[in-house]
C-alpha cells in the first residue's frame, strides 16, 4: 500500500506534493512526509497522521524549492509514528526515499549494514533500503543511479521508489517492481510528477509513463531517461490519459462512497457502452478477441480475486453455470497461490480487481499462467499490473473508485462478467437466440433499474436508525444472491464495525440459527426468484424465533410485508440480473449506519483501497 508523490520542475514542490499525497489517502494514511531541497540540504518532515497534519506542522518550516517528494503511509514493518514515517534518509543525511512495498530481505541487509556501522532509527524496511543504497555508493564509489540499480539486484520483494539527494537538485530517480508508479511528463521534459496512480497528475499533464517492474527512472529537467536493473536502456512508452479531474472530486455528496453509490447507473451504463446494443442484437467485448477461443473451449474456468471482487466472482460462477455450462471454481486469491492447485493448460482464469493491484492477485495470476492456463482481467484501473499481466481481458470502465469500501466496482464487475457469459453462451449455444436477445434488453434497462432502486434511499436510512446500535447483522440470501448476501454483510463490517455475517439462507438452520433473538437484525434477500417460496420460509423461521427482519423484496409485494419488520422494494428483472440491484440497498444501509455511528466512510480503520501486500 502506501501513496507516493513527487514533483521535479519549475513551480513550487511542496503545494504539488500535498495535493498529490491527499489524493493518495486512500492507499493508507498511518502517516505522511515529504522531502524538500534547499541551498543544497535535504529537509525532511513527517508526522504520524494524515496529510492535514502533517500540513499543520509545516506552516513555520522552511518549504520552498522545486524539486520535493511525499509519502502516505500504511503501515507494514514498524507501528504508525513519526520515525517510521517516509521519507527515509541515509547516515549522512543526502539522501531520501519514499517507497511503497515490502522488501522482504531487510532483515539480512540490516544486520550487514548494523555490522559496518549504520545505525537506525525506526523498524521499518525502508529505513534499511536507502542506507542499503548509500553504503553501496560508498563502496564502489558510483553515481546514485548505480547504486540504486546495484540495490534493486540485490533487494526480494516489491517496492516503488522515489529517491532524492541534496547535492543534486535537479534529478529525481524512480524504480518499481510489483508496486505501480506512474510518470507524468511536462512541455519540453521541463516538468515530471510521479505517484502512485494517475489521480495527482492528471490536472497537469495527461502525457503519461507506466514504469514498468524492474525498470529505473532518472528524471532531470529536459530529460527522461529509462533502464531496466540490467542497466540497458528501455525507450519510454509515454501514453495520454483521458481522466479529469471532475471523476475524482466528490461532486456535491458528503463523501466519495455515497458519490459512487449514487453514480451506478452512469458507471454500469459505461460498462455497457458500445459493447452491448440491443436493439442490433450485438455484444462485443473489444478487448477478449485473440484469446476467446480459450475461454470458449476452456473445460474449467477458474475465478480469482479478494474482497468485494471475490465476492463478484462468486456471483459470475452462478452466472457462468447458468448460461455457458461450464464448471467454474472462485478462490481467493490468496489460499490459491499458496496452495498448490491443479491446474491446466485449457483452465481459463478470470483475475477480478478493480484497483488491477492487489498482490495476493497478481501472484495467483503469475502462478495460473506458469501452469499455462489462459488468463483474463477484469479490472477498473486502466494500465494497472493485473490488466498488464493477463493475456486478455475487459475494463470495467466505472471510473475512479476512491472510497475504501468498494461499491459502483461491483456492479461494474458483474456486468463485465454478465457480458462475458452471454458471448460465450450464445457461441457455445447454450442460450437460445431469443433468450440471449432478451437478457441484452434486460442488462440495457438496468441502469435505469438501478436509478430507481436509488430512490429506496430515505427509506433506507429511517431503517438504518433504528439499527444502527446493533452489534451484530446477519445477512441471508439464496441463489444469485448469495453472493450479495457476503457483500452486505462486508459494506456493514468495513465501515461501520458492526459484525455482521452473511449465508447462504437455507443454512441458518444448521447453526446461525442459535443466535437469532429480538435482538439481532436478519437483513434477507427476498425477491421473487425461483428460490421465493423457500426463502419465505427461511423467513418465518427467523420470525418465530423473534429475529428482526429486513427483507429486500420486489415492488407489490405485500405478501412478504405481513412477515418481515421493513420491507425496501425494488423492480423487478430477471434472475440472473438481481444482483445488481438487490446490492443496492445493502451498499446504502452500511453506509448510514456507518455515518450515524460517527464513522469515517471513505477510509475506515485499519483498512486501504489497494493492498499491495500480501
Ligand atoms: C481491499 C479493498 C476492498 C477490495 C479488495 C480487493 O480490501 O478495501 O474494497 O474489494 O481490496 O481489491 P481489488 O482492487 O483487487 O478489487
Amino acid at each position: 500500500m502506501c501513496g507516493i508523490v513527487a514533483y521535479l520542475g519549475e513551480q513550487e514542490a511542496l503545494p504539488i506534493v500535498l495535493k498529490g499525497l491527499k489524493r493518495l489517502e486512500y492507499r493508507g494514511y498511518d502517516s505522511a512526509g515529504v522531502a524538500l531541497i534547499k541551498d543544497n540540504n535535504l529537509l525532511v518532515y513527517k508526522k504520524k497522521g494524515k496529510v492535514t497534519e502533517l500540513e499543520g506542522y509545516l506552516t513555520d518550516k522552511i518549504t520552498t524549492g522545486s524539486i520535493g517528494m511525499g509519502h502516505t503511509r500504511w503501515a507494514t514493518h514498524g507501528e504508525p509514528n513519526d520515525i517510521n514515517a517516509h521519507p527515509h534518509y541515509s547516515s549522512d543525511g543526502r539522501l531520501a526515499l519514499i517507497h511503497n512495498g515490502i522488501i522482504e530481505n531487510y532483515a539480512s541487509i540490516k544486520q550487514e549494514l548494523l555490522r559496518k556501522g549504520h545505525l537506525f532509527e525506526g523498524q521499518t524496511d525502508s529505513e534499511v533500503f536507502i542506507h542499503f543504497i548509500e553504503q553501496i555508493q560508498k563502496e564502489n564509489q558510483c553515481s546514485l543511479f548505480e547504486a540504486v540499480r546495484v540495490a534493486l539486484n540485490e533487494v526480494v520483494g516489491a517496492y516503488a521508489i522515489v529517491v532524492m539527494c541534496a547535492d543534486d537538485p535537479n534529478q529525481l530517480l524512480a524504480a518499481r517492481k510489483s508496486s505501480p508508479l506512474v510518470i507524468g511528463i511536462g512541455k519540453d521534459r521541463k516538468e515530471f510528477w510521479l505517484a502512485s496512480d494517475a489521480t495527482p497528475i492528471i490536472e497537469y499533464t495527461n502525457e503519461v509513463v507506466y514504469l514498468e517492474d524492474q525498470q529505473i527512472a532518472v528524471m532531470q529537467k529536459g530529460n527522461l531517461e529509462i533502464k531496466d536493473i540490467g542497466n540497458v536502456v528501455n525507450t519510454p512508452y509515454v501514453q495520454y490519459l483521458d481522466l479529469t479531474l471532475d471523476a475524482i472530486e466528490k461532486g456535491g455528496f458528503d463523501s466519495f462512497m455515497l458519490k459512487e453509490i449514487f453514480e451506478q447507473p452512469e458507471s454500469v451504463l459505461n460498462c455497457l457502452r458500445g459493447r452491448l446494443i440491443a436493439d442490433q442484437n450485438h455484444l462485443q467485448l473489444g478487448g477478449i478477441s485473440q484469446y476467446a477461443d480459450k475461454l470458449l473451449n476452456a473445460k474449467r474456468i477458474i475465478i480469482l480475486g479478494c474482497g468485494t471482487s471475490w465476492h463478484a466472482g462468486l456471483v459470475a460462477e452462478y452466472i457462468f453455470e447458468e448460461l455457458a455450462r461450464i464448471p467454474v471454481e472462485v478462490e481467493y486469491a490468496s489460499e490459491f497461490r499458496y496452495r498448490n492447485p491443479v491446474i491446466y493448460a485449457d483452465d481459463a482464469v478470470i483475475a477480478i480487481s478493480q484497483s488491477g493491484e492487489t498482490a495476493d492477485t497478481l501472484a495467483a495470476i503469475g502462478l495460473a499462467k506458469s501452469k499455462g492456463a489462459t488468463i483474463f482481467g477484469v479490472c477498473n484501473v486502466v494500465g494497472s499490473s493485473i490488466s498488464r499481466a493477463t493475456h486478455e481481458g475487459a475494463y470495467t470502465h466505472a471510473g475512479p473508485e476512491i472510497g475504501v469500501a468498494s461499491t459502483k466496482a461491483f456492479t461494474a464487475q458483474v456486468t463485465v462478467l454478465l457480458m462475458m457469459a452471454l458471448m460465450i453462451a450464445k457461441k457455445r449455444g447454450t442460450v437460445s437466440d431469443s433468450q440471449f436477445s432478451e437478457l441484452l434488453y434486460e442488462l440495457e434497462s438496468v441502469p435505469e433499474k438501478i436509478a430507481k432502486t436509488l430512490k429506496t434511499n430515505a427509506l433506507v436510512e429511517d431503517i438504518a436508525k433504528i439499527y444502527k446500535n446493533a452489534s451484530n447483522m446477519i445477512y441471508a440470501g439464496r441463489g444469485f444472491n448469495f453472493p450479495v448476501a457476503l457483500e452486505g454483510a462486508l459494506k456493514l463490517k468495513e465501515i461501520s464495525y458492526i459484525h455482521a455475517e452473511g449465508y447462504p439462507a437455507a443454512e441458518m438452520k444448521h447453526g446461525p440459527i442459535a443466535l437469532i433473538d429480538e435482538e439481532m437484525p436478519v437483513v434477507f434477500i427476498a425477491i421473487k426468484d425461483s428460490s421465493y417460496e423457500k426463502i419465505v420460509s427461511n423467513m418465518q423461521e427467523i420470525k418465530a424465533r423473534r429475529g428482526r427482519v429486513i427483507a429486500i423484496v420486489n415492488e407489490g409485494d405485500t405478501f412478504i410485508a405481513t412477515i418481515a419488520d421493513h420491507v425496501i422494494e425494488i423492480p423487478s428483472t430477471y434472475e440472473i440480473l438481481t444482483p445488481l440491484l438487490t446490492v443496492i440497498p445493502l451498499q446504502l444501509l452500511a453506509y448510514h449506519i456507518a455515518v450515524m455511528r460517527g464513522c469515517n466512510v471513505d477510509q475506515p480503520r485499519n483498512l486501504a483501497k489497494s493492498v499491495t501486500v500480501e
